[in-house]
């Protein structure tokens, strides 16, 4: 079913990249526009590597319940260790992993992306959904080609 919704999207975002004003501008398109089409994105939002202290990401655009999760250490949280592991995670249910760190109650499963330029991880693509197991591998496939896309437009314009 949203795996008919991923290429529209994708589509929707490569479009916009290409003449974006602003990483901002680019990064407000996809919060906007991901869980307006996904429904069981209940969370959606940007974390991004501090350029003045490489061990904390900061809070970027994000729509969805407000965290008190602003800065987060890269040893901590399932944030965290997306980046310090630079790969991919998914969390099928937040309450059994010692790392969540909470930002809902209701959040029931996580899944987070690292964006990559220049060869480094830069930040990351943070996502909760109130379903147990929400993500699966296309989810994955998915939110790693959002994740390219911003990654090169950080590429073309820095
Ligand atoms: N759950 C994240 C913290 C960010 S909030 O979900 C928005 C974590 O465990 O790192």
């Amino acid at each position: 079913m949203s795996e008919n919704v991923f290429p529209l999207i994708l589509a929707e975002l490569k479009a916009f990249a290409a003449t974006a004003p602003s990483l901002n501008a680019l990064q407000e398109f996809l919060v906007e526009l991901i869980p307006a089409r996904l429904f069981y994105y209940n969370w959606t939002g940007f974390y991004m590597l501090d350029p003045e202290d490489a061990e904390t990401l900061v809070l970027g655009p994000y729509r969805g319940a407000p965290t008190e999760h602003v800065r987060i250490p890269v040893h901590q949280g399932i944030c965290g260790a997306a980046v310090a592991q630079d790969q991919t995670v998914i969390v099928d249910d937040v309450n059994s992993d010692p790392r969540y760190l909470a930002c809902s109650l209701e959040t029931r499963s996580e899944i987070v992306v690292p964006i990559h330029a220049h060869g480094k991880v830069i930040g990351e693509i943070d996502i909760d959904s109130h379903n147990l197991a929400a993500f699966t591998a296309a989810d994955r496939d998915f939110l790693e080609q959002c994740a390219k896309i911003v990654g090169s437009y950080v590429e073309r314009t820095k």
